[in-house]
């Protein structure tokens, strides 16, 4: 459970029944009128699963494109004018059914129609629900910047299930499992070593819905005692400040990488660092690492785009007072947050995600 800002109660539900459970999750928030976003791959393959429960029968759905590229304001100001002309009230219930792109963005359009109506997320990729579902944070992407515009504020329900992870692909199911290792790395020994023990060629679903469950357990109790990122949540960030660097340079050299796996090269950065700073122990960055590369394969760079990386990590909105911050382990679980790493020792991090 997260209590934040607008003191809403956020529950997590993992899901064995979808219909029932997602049926329960509205009929216990009442509404006036019922709305429901989608985009135009979740509204043929996910929103059917669903669609013709009761509960559902007079909702107005509605679609944007998908990808990350809608997640503008273009999409927004179409959300807010479709529950604008659907009679949308602030007693009115949304839910967004889709990846993170649907969930941030529909939490953002809620959470600002008419000050704020009570939403519902429904996410149907690993990143979104292991992720960018649960926490309460919504937004936009704006001016060139992700996720610039946006507030903290919690879902009503969260409703997990493997039954969308199915028919999910290879590498959009690698994207999110970049952020559960993430979330063993900043957890315990177990977690991490159950979560290299996995094994991603063959997949047991079974056995990622428990590592789901586990993986969104860490996520909450981090957030429960830092919902609006003031000091502990930043251990989310483990892998992001090298990660998104890397994802804007592959996005510039028109070869774009899915988040996770810039993630993923994030971690082996970051936990590098962590060796050279905080004295990660040094057979677990190999661990990591040899999982890490024997999955994701190699982010290929070369050295004349270092500064750009750095420029990248300096526009880093994490960072403060023009210092980049890292978040970096002294072990698995040991959190260390605000670190701050010369421009040589950034550039050895990258020699290491190069050369290794
Ligand atoms: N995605 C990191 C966070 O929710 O804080």
């Amino acid at each position: 459970m997260c209590i934040f800002a607008r003191q809403m109660k956020q529950e997590v539900i993992i899901s064995q029944n979808l219909k029932k459970d997602v049926g329960e999750a509205v009929s216990r928030c009442p509404h006036d009128r019922l709305f429901v976003l989608t985009d135009t791959t979740t509204v043929r393959l996910c929103w059917p699963l669903i669609s013709d429960l009761p509960q559902f029968e007079t909702a107005q759905v509605i679609t944007i494109g998908d990808t990350d590229e809608h997640k503008t304001l273009e999409s927004l100001v179409s959300v807010w004018k479709a529950m604008q002309e659907g009679g949308a009230s602030r007693h009115s219930l949304l839910v967004n059914v889709g990846g993170g792109m649907v969930t941030d963005l529909g939490g953002f359009a809620a959470s600002t129609f008419k000050r704020g109506l009570a939403y519902i997320n429904i996410p149907t990729t690993l990143l979104s629900q292991v992720d960018a579902s649960v926490g309460g944070k919504t937004g936009i992407n704006f001016g060139g910047l992700k996720n610039e515009i946006g507030v903290f504020n919690c879902a009503r329900s969260v409703i997990l299930s493997s039954e969308f992870l199915r028919s999910l692909d290879h590498k959009n199911l690698l994207s999110g499992y970049a952020e559960m290792l993430k979330h063993g790395l900043i957890s315990d020994e177990e977690s991490w070593k159950e979560l290299l023990r996995f094994d991603l060629e063959s997949i047991d679903y079974n056995l990622l819905g428990a590592l789901v469950a586990k993986s969104v357990e860490v996520k909450e109790r981090i957030v429960e005692e830092d919902p609006t990122e003031k000091g502990l949540r930043k251990a989310l960030n483990l892998g992001h400040t090298a990660g998104h660097a890397l994802e804007s340079l592959a996005l510039e050299l028109g070869r774009p990488v899915l988040h996770g796996y810039a993630v993923a090269w994030g971690l082996v950065c970051e936990l590098f660092l962590s060796v050279v700073k905080c004295s990660f122990p040094k057979d677990k960055l190999r661990l990591t690492v040899q999982f890490i590369r024997a999955n994701y394969g190699d982010f290929a760079f070369n050295c004349k785009q270092y500064d750009r990386l750095y420029e990248f990590m300096k526009h880093d909105k994490k960072n403060e007072a023009g210092n980049i911050n890292f978040t970096l382990l002294a072990d698995i679980g040991d959190i260390q947050i605000n670190k701050q790493a010369s421009k040589e020792e950034i550039f050895e991090m990258l020699d290491f995600l190069r050369e290794g």
